[in-house]
Order: C-alpha cells, then sequence, then structure tokens
C-alpha cells in the first residue's frame, strides 16, 4: 500500500486535475485519475500543489533576537552589524540552538522545507556554527539547511577572520560566504572575493557573498565576483546576494555588468523586505528603494530568487518564515505586476532557490522527492495576492503540518454566509 495520494491537484505551471501518489519518500506516479490505493488520501479540491518554499538567504543564528540588547534606532545596516556585535559575546550555544530550532517549526509551518543560512564565522569561539551544525541534523528528517560560513566583520578587516572562516569550513559549513563592501578599503573588498572564491574552488564548495550592499553607487564587488568565478570555473556555483547598490549605479555601467554576471553564471538573491527597509535611510525624498534591479537582470538570464534575510534580529523587527509574504513584496518593489512577472515571483520563492542551493530531488515529477506544498490558492499569483494558507506540508510523502483553510463567517443581510477571497464565481 502507498503512503499518500492526493486527488485533483493543479500544479504551478497551469496542468489541472492531476493525482499525486508517493511512495517510499518519492514521487511514484503524477498523471490524472491514478487507481492506487494509499494509507491516505488528500481531496486538493482543484486547489495548487507547488513544490516547497525554498529561501536562499536567512542568517538562523540571529533570528528570533530581536530587541537584545536593545533595538536598532537608526534603522540601518551597520547600526544592525555594530548591534549584532554586542549580542555576540553573550550568546550561549543551547539558545542559538532554541531559536534556530523555533524557526524552523515556523518554517514548516509555512512549507518552507529548504533554507540557506550565513553563519557567522566571525567569533574565534565558532559556538554559531557548531549550534547551527546540530540544528542542521536535527532538523534533517523535515527540513533542508544549507550552512554559509559568513565572516561578518569582514575577511581581511577583522583578525583570525580568514582561520576563523577555514575552521568552519572544515567542521562542514557547505558554503563559502564573504562581505567585500565591509572591508576597509575597495582594494581590500575586490582581494577578499579573489581570497574567498579560490577557496571554495579548492574545495569544490558553492559560493554566496553579500555583495554590494549599500546606497553607494560605486560598490562594484559583484563585478570581481563574475570576473572570479569566470577566472575559477565556477559558472553556475556562485551567488551574489543583495546586490542593492546595483539599484543607484548609472544605466550605462549596468549595462556592461549584467551581461557579464550572465556570462559568469552568476545568480542574484535580492531580499526584497529587507532592503526596501534598510536602504534609502541616508536619503531625504526621494528616499530609494534600494532592490537590486529583478527585473532586468531576469531579462537577461541572470537567476534571480528573493531570500527572506532576517526575521526579528537587529536588522529586521518582523516576519513569519512566508516566503509568499517576501514574494509579494519583491513583486511590489520591482514593480513586477505583469501575469508574467507575477509568476516569476513566485519561481523566485521555490525553483529558482532550489536550482541555486543544488536541491537534489527537488520539483513535482515522478522520481523526485514527495515534498510539497497545498495551498488554497488556485495559482501561483492567487497564492502570492492571498499568502495563501498552507493546507499541508509534505515532507518524503508524510504530511508534517497542517493549518485551516482562511475564511471569514459573515452575518450581512442577503449576502453569503462566508467569504474566502477567492474571485466570486471562479470554479
Ligand atoms: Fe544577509
Amino acid at each position: 500500500m502507498s503512503s499518500l495520494l492526493i486527488r485533483d491537484a493543479t500544479l504551478p505551471d497551469g496542468r489541472t486535475g492531476l493525482d499525486i501518489l508517493c511512495a517510499d519518500g518519492r514521487i511514484a506516479n503524477l498523471a490524472p485519475r491514478i487507481s492506487a490505493s494509499a494509507a491516505r488520501t488528500i481531496d486538493a479540491g482543484g486547489m495548487l500543489v507547488a513544490p516547497p518554499f525554498v529561501d536562499a538567504h536567512f542568517h538562523m543564528d540571529s533570528t528570533l533576537t530581536y530587541g537584545m540588547p536593545r533595538v536598532n534606532a537608526s534603522g540601518t545596516l551597520l547600526e544592525g552589524i555594530a548591534l549584532w556585535g554586542e549580542l555576540k559575546p553573550t550568546l550561549v550555544q543551547d539558545v542559538i540552538v532554541e531559536r534556530a530550532l523555533a524557526y524552523c517549526d515556523w518554517a514548516v509551518g509555512r512549507g518552507l522545507l529548504a533554507i540557506r543560512s550565513h553563519v557567522d564565522t566571525s567569533d574565534p569561539r565558532l559556538l554559531a556554527v557548531e549550534a547551527l551544525l546540530h540544528v542542521r541534523e536535527r532538523v534533517k528528517p523535515y527540513l533542508d539547511l544549507q550552512l554559509v560560513a559568513f565572516p561578518q566583520d569582514g575577511l581581511l578587516r577583522s583578525p583570525g577572520a580568514l582561520h576563523n572562516l577555514k575552521r568552519a569550513l572544515s567542521m562542514g559549513v557547505d558554503v563559502v560566504g564573504g562581505i567585500p563592501h565591509f572591508e576597509r578599503t575597495t582594494a581590500d573588498g575586490a582581494e577578499s572575493v579573489r581570497i574567498l572564491c579560490e577557496i571554495a574552488a579548492d574545495l569544490g564548495k558553492r559560493v554566496d557573498m553579500h555583495c554590494d550592499e549599500t546606497d553607494d553607487p560605486m560598490s562594484r564587488h559583484v563585478e570581481t565576483l563574475a570576473c572570479q568565478a569566470q577566472r575559477l570555473g565556477l559558472q553556475g556555483r556562485v551567488a551574489g546576494s543583495h546586490l542593492t547598490s546595483m539599484h543607484s549605479m548609472d544605466n550605462d555601467y549596468v549595462s556592461k555588468l549584467i551581461p557579464l554576471l550572465r556570462e559568469a553564471g552568476v545568480a542574484a538573491i535580492a531580499n526584497p523586505l529587507i532592503n526596501i527597509t534598510l536602504q534609502g535611510r541616508h536619503d531625504t525624498y526621494p528616499k530609494r528603494r534600494g532592490m537590486t534591479r529583478v527585473p532586468e537582470l531576469l531579462a537577461a538570464g541572470v537567476p534571480v530568487a528573493f531570500g527572506h534575510d532576517c526575521v526579528m534580529d537587529p536588522w529586521y523587527p518582523l516576519g513569519s518564515g512566508d516566503m509568499l509574504e517576501v514574494a509579494a513584496m519583491g513583486l511590489h518593489v520591482a514593480q513586477m505586476t505583469g501575469q508574467d512577472a507575477m509568476r516569476a515571483c513566485f519561481d523566485a520563492v521555490t525553483a529558482t532557490p532550489a536550482a541555486i542551493l543544488g536541491l537534489e530531488g527537488y520539483g513535482l515529477a515522478p522520481g523526485r522527492r514527495a515534498d510539497l506544498v497545498l495551498l488554497q490558492a488556485r495559482d501561483p499569483v492567487e497564492a502570492i495576492r492571498l499568502r495563501a494558507a498552507r493546507l499541508a506540508v509534505v515532507r518524503a510523502g508524510k504530511v508534517v503540518a497542517t493549518s485551516p483553510p482562511a475564511r471569514a463567517t459573515l452575518d450581512l443581510p442577503g449576502r453569503p454566509a462566508t467569504v474566502d477571497w477567492t474571485l466570486p464565481g471562479a470554479p
């Protein structure tokens, strides 16, 4: 007897009326009207079944620390880094683990089953690294956690940073990170990119660097990142995160830069919720939006994912692990209101980050991992519009979370008894 059968699903690509049979943790069959019995059957009723949400950029070591030891008064990236610096010496491993596990619970409830988290390697005790390596193993049955060695205080700026980063990688951290715009000089930033890409090439690791997270149009480290990716043969394995300076750059320079990223196989990860609040803080009016140029990157063939980046930490006071909220903010900030553009925003929190992380077996097709989410929406655009309820979250063919449908009861003369915000008259 097979373990799980989902009836009458609509897929993100628009196919309808499909059944999905899950067995032994994999999708065994995906076709209309499958004749099979299963231990459990779910009637999707024509609702959207998508592969799970994927967050390509997060900071799990600082999550759920909002207000410790105080809140970020200026709302800037730099005050956030200073605040985190105050908090770091007081961190205890058990508490980092507890907070991370609590966040992973939130994530699973939201159908978010894969997260790439940067972990600060600046602290010579590497407490956060040890804690998140432990968490990675703990959550493995239900969530893929990929860790990035992140020298938060600068690779060259902070004494011992290179040594600590290499130790973290040798302990099992998956990806090489960096923060070139935080080094003392532009030259040091470029040098840090070279060193880090060479380490990644030597170890066969992927690269994901915080890059140009500033409104300074002259912050151009992503150019160096693309150059090093090309030189070292790292095409398809490198991501530039944030890239907010691109928002403020001269159009002529960008017309050279974006094809360079495409040529070097570098992906972009924008973090719309965080950069719409952190950037533009030194502007009066008009205030810049400070998100990288998402539609232009996509049009040039550069993969773009949206990350959550922060939830309740020194940089951001809100959030709940909802990647549909992230997609909605990205859509608004980038003015991506066309039908294809809105669908691309859904891809930016599902298939695109899955490819950037190199997730094995991701996607809805026979033979792939039976990881999926049933949404209270009929298509990806409606899912974003409604921040649709995750009716069921499935990991390896097992239901790991459920939520009731969102619905209000009305008491209005001559009007329906309930409303669920779908279009009246829709099937
Ligand atoms: Fe970040």
